[in-house]
């Protein structure tokens, strides 16, 4: 669904990204580990064309999105999360839904934002209280909904739990799950790097700006040097 090859990418002429290959197949979630500064979030931000790109291609469906603006990478069918400022804190929660509709007629919009209700029950709960007012549990939830009301086929979130209680990181955990199970193709970029891989199907560990290892997420799990020297992950 998404093919990323040869990429070589960074900021102005610093580069971060060094011939980046990356396959990512329908309906699956990857994970994206590594230490931090790796290049793992520069690497979804060149999807979502926020980086400069030397050289290389991403495909989104046989198509070339390689120097395609944001807003069309969205129309398209990804949208993306990124780790801070995903949400306007003060916006209340209605009022984030409808800006994420921007595109929409104010019908539509209307309507997306009853059927993503229905889909995010505790948000509906909040609705007009700000977001700044909100938990970042709660925050997580808002912006997950956002990146909903578009009907993504892919949504791409960097560390959606990084700052989140353990009862909340879960949740936010679940719901990604379910979304995935609903059909959407995942990215997920995270330090905690064991739980995000338990759920994931396929993993991709960075380094450095290059892939240290792609395949399924359970062999990273069991690799006992990869998992050791980037994860921290010390046996089971
Ligand atoms: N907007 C930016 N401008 C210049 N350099 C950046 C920018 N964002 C990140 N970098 C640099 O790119 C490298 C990779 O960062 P990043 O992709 O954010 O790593 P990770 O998400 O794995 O922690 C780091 O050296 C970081 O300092
Ligand atoms: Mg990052």
């Amino acid at each position: 669904m998404l093919k990323i090859s040869g990429l070589n990418a960074g900021y102005g002429k610093f580069q971060v990204l060094f011939d980046v290959d990356v396959e990512v197949k329908k309906g699956k979630i990857v994970t994206i580990v590594g230490p931090n500064g790796s290049g793992k979030s520069t690497l979804i931000k060149s999807v979502m064309g926020l980086t400069k790109v030397y050289s290389g291609k991403i495909l989104f469906k046989d198509e070339d999105i390689t120097h395609l603006p944001t807003h069309l990478v969205t129309k398209r069918g990804i949208s993306y999360l990124p780790q801070t400022g995903n949400v306007f804190g003060n916006l209340t929660v209605e009022e984030n839904l409808m800006l994420a509709g921007y595109t929409l007629s104010k019908e539509e919009t209307k309507k997306r934002i009853e059927e993503t209700l229905e889909e995010f029950p505790l948000v509906k709960k909040y609705l007009r209280k700000k977001c700044g007012f909100l938990s970042g549990g709660e925050r997580q939830m808002v912006a997950m909904a956002m990146a909903m009301m578009r009907k993504p086929e892919m949504i791409l979130f960097d560390e959606p739990v990084a700052s989140l209680s353990p009862k909340a990181a879960a949740e936010v955990l679940k719901k990604i799950m379910e979304l995935n199970e609903k059909g959407i193709t995942v990215i997920l970029i995270e330090q905690a790097a064991k739980k995000a891989l338990q759920l994931a199907d396929d993993a991709i560990l960075m380094t450095s700006g290059k892939v240290a290892y792609k395949g399924s997420a359970k062999n990273l799990l069991a690799h006992p040097e990869l998992g050791k020297v980037y994860l921290g992950i010390k046996g089971k």
